[in-house]
């Protein structure tokens, strides 16, 4: 059945999802007008609903639009600002038709007299409550001057006036990334950004809508996603005069400008929104399905136990130090091996060597072959820590191709970390980074590489480019491509995306890239919070999570083995300990936890997440997992047939469903310091 209907009398186009229904309206001087998003409709009854007119009142300070623009009685938040050649600004719209797929409406607009096509993109899916937006412009004139654009949102998304009263987001910093913050939203405009050219630490490009009675597993949530990874923008209004929460977002942000030419035709990304019913809880668990079956190149496969030497070697990366990791990893039970940052060139410190590509002579005098060839042969696969986007002004790179990286003419070029940005909007870059990286991989059939990127633009210039601002977003396409032909020339190869820890986990890297490596901070109890907030939209095969040392190098916290492994087995599982200080004991501790995470990981990593307090539960099939830590007691488990009967894995305890939703699973968590457990049940 088609999911997507129009109704010619009113001009209105209803989208259907399995458990919701959005609806849009050409009206008056053919402004596409938000009608509903919500619970189900039928055509008939979106086509009599009436819509929240704000544009013929100089009253109101919002329009429900689809799409706020400028010009006429408009005073709130625009999603598409531009300016013509003759200083004119703003749209006044033409409806020139639409196209309908089963699963796709575009809506054709055009301004009523300047060279500028605008078509509103909506997708959806039929196993998908998330409705896919964003937005063509195209200059309709193949002469002329360029149309100038000094904001393109992806969407503006509506909420009712009456259920837009708290937000959740996320808030961060370096090494304390995806803090949850729910609130009620200020009847004002709050701006959500990043500024810095990669989506960042501070801000998720995300946010949830409730009425402010919503919580983990019942009650309307409205939430919107960006799948872009560089500089964005999303405001979100409460309207103290009527109208309804509005959210707008996309690409860029304040202040940034370019131009669009004649002839060419601009693709936003994609800001996806969901309607649930379901709480938090649901929420997180459709953009988790969503995210699998749409958005994830390999969604199905399991995520290999890796081991990263980052925080047992840190730059002091040598042959026979790895060599000696790699035994110990080999021996615990890891898969995947990956040397991390200082393998190659100067790169002894931070201060030299990135651009330089190709293993430190000194360190690796017969190239990495012997360490990939002792890598696998203890069986496990080989990865390598990469950093394209950058170099040090110390590199051979640097001194060949100064003109490569970001800078303004008689500005200084800003260092961070002791580096520079390679400007990524420029093809003779691109394809050399394409170059090497296709090299490095097929030289030693490397498995898996982590993209780091550690630094936020400055100087976001490229001198000589009379449109140079364009390059906020070129940047962050150019890192896509390269992502995307590496994969389609190496089918085989995985990428893990991290930007300084979680400095750019979004939706438009999880295209392009397996896992994410969400902060730099490894420490368990913190670790808690931060996946916690990562879970709110991403799903746990993409979270990356080592066990590390204690005390933790970062937090200096001592905590013991089996805590930091229960926290870690909430995702992917890694190791990134120093694992020749560790004792006998703790290495027999480490490999007995570690293949019982391989008994759970089809559970946690391809299963459904409930968040319950001090605890996750992950449900596959007849197999239920919690692992949980804190006080004992005895947890309720969520989401059970209330019907079946469960027996615990390792005692044979049975347990009915309708007592662990009611009364809870007892923990027995053992006594002492930070104690935790992992409980696996099976349908009887
Ligand atoms: C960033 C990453 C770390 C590590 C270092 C290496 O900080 O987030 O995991 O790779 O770079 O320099």
């Amino acid at each position: 059945m088609s999911q997507v209907s129009y109704d010619a009398s009113s001009r209105t186009y209803l989208l259907s999802t399995p458990a919701t229904s959005y609806a849009l309206r050409i009206g008056v001087d053919d402004v596409p007008q938000h009608v509903h998003w919500g619970v189900p409709l039928t055509l008939a009854q979106a086509s009599a609903l009436p819509v929240y007119d704000g544009l013929t009142s100089s009253f109101a300070s919002t329009g429900g639009e689809e799409l706020a623009v400028e010009g006429g009685a408009r005073f709130g938040v625009p999603s598409l600002l531009v300016r013509y050649a003759d200083g004119t600004r703003g749209v006044e719209w033409v409806h020139e038709g639409h196209e309908i797929r089963d699963d796709r409406l575009r809506v054709r607009l055009r301004d009523r007299h300047y060279p500028l096509a605008c078509t509103l993109e909506y997708a959806v899916h039929a196993d998908s409550d998330i409705i896919e937006r964003s937005l063509t412009l195209r200059h309709t004139d193949g002469q002329g001057e360029p149309v100038e654009i000094l904001r393109c949102d992806a969407a503006a998304w509506s909420v009712p006036a009456a259920s837009g009263v708290r937000l959740s987001h996320t808030v961060g910093q370096w090494s304390g990334e995806t803090q949850l913050r729910r609130a009620e939203a200020p009847y004002a405009e709050t701006v959500f950004t990043s500024r810095r050219g990669l989506s960042g630490h501070y801000a998720n490009p995300w946010v949830m809508v409730d009425a402010g009675d919503a919580d983990e597993e019942h009650g309307a949530v409205w939430s919107m996603a960006l799948a872009w990874s560089g500089s964005w923008r999303i405001t979100a209004h409460r309207d103290h005069t009527g109208g309804p929460f509005t959210v707008t977002g996309g690409a860029g942000h304040d202040g940034l400008s370019w131009r669009l030419r004649p002839g060419e035709t601009h693709n936003t990304p994609v800001f996806a929104g969901q309607f649930s019913t379901r709480g938090f809880g649901g929420t997180s668990r459709a953009w988790h399905a969503y995210i699998v079956r749409h958005v994830l190149p390999r969604p199905d496969e399991l995520r290999p136990v890796l081991y990263n030497s980052w925080e047992a070697t840190g730059w002091d990366v040598t042959l026979e130090g790895q060599r000696a990791l790699a035994e110990k990893a080999a021996a615990l039970g890891v898969e995947l091996f990956v040397v991390d940052d200082g393998w190659f060139g100067g790169r002894t410190s931070d201060h030299a060597g990135l651009g330089d590509w190709h293993p430190n002579p000194e360190r690796f005098p017969q190239g990495l072959g012997p360490l990939v060839e002792a890598v696998r042969g203890h069986g496990m696969k080989f990865g390598l820590w990469v950093e394209p986007e950058m170099t040090n002004p110390d590199s051979e790179l640097y001194r060949a191709h100064p003109d490569w990286v970001l800078h303004m003419p008689h500005r200084r070029r800003t260092e961070l970390r002791n580096q520079l940005v390679l400007n990524f909007a420029r093809t003779d870059v691109t394809e050399w980074a394409y170059k090497w990286l296709d090299q490095l991989v097929s030289a030693h059939a490397i498995d898996f590489l982590k993209w780091d990127m550690n630094r936020a633009l400055t100087e976001a210039s490229w001198p000589g480019d009379p449109d140079a601002e364009r390059l906020w977003s070129d940047h962050v396409r150019g890192v896509y491509t390269v992502l995307d032909r590496l994969r389609q020339a190496h089918p085989s190869l995985r990428i893990e995306g991290c930007a300084g820890g979680g400095g750019r986990a979004d939706l438009g890297m999880l295209r392009y890239t397996d896992q994410t490596w969400i902060s730099d901070n490894t420490d368990a109890d913190d670790r808690i919070t931060i996946q916690h907030g990562y879970s709110q939209l991403y799903p746990a095969r993409t979270m990356d999570a080592w066990v590390t040392d204690s005390p933790n190098p970062f937090t200096r916290r001592t905590t013991p083995l089996s805590y930091r492994f229960h926290v870690a087995m909430t995702g992917a599982l890694g190791i990134g300990g120093d694992l020749s200080r560790w004792t006998g004991p703790e290495l027999a501790e480490a490999r007995a936890l570690l293949t019982l995470y391989k008994d759970i990981r089809p559970v946690v990593q391809q299963g459904e997440q409930y968040r319950l307090p001090d605890a996750v539960q992950y449900m596959s099939g007849d197999r239920v997992v919690v692992v949980a830590w804190g006080a004992d007691r005895s947890l309720r488990l969520s989401g059970l047939d209330a019907t079946a009967v469960y027996a615990d894995d390792a005692t044979g305890t049975e347990y009915a469903a309708a007592t662990l939703l009611t009364h809870g699973l007892p923990l027995h968590l053992p006594k002492g310091d930070k104690p935790s457990t992992v409980v696996r049940l099976t349908r009887l």
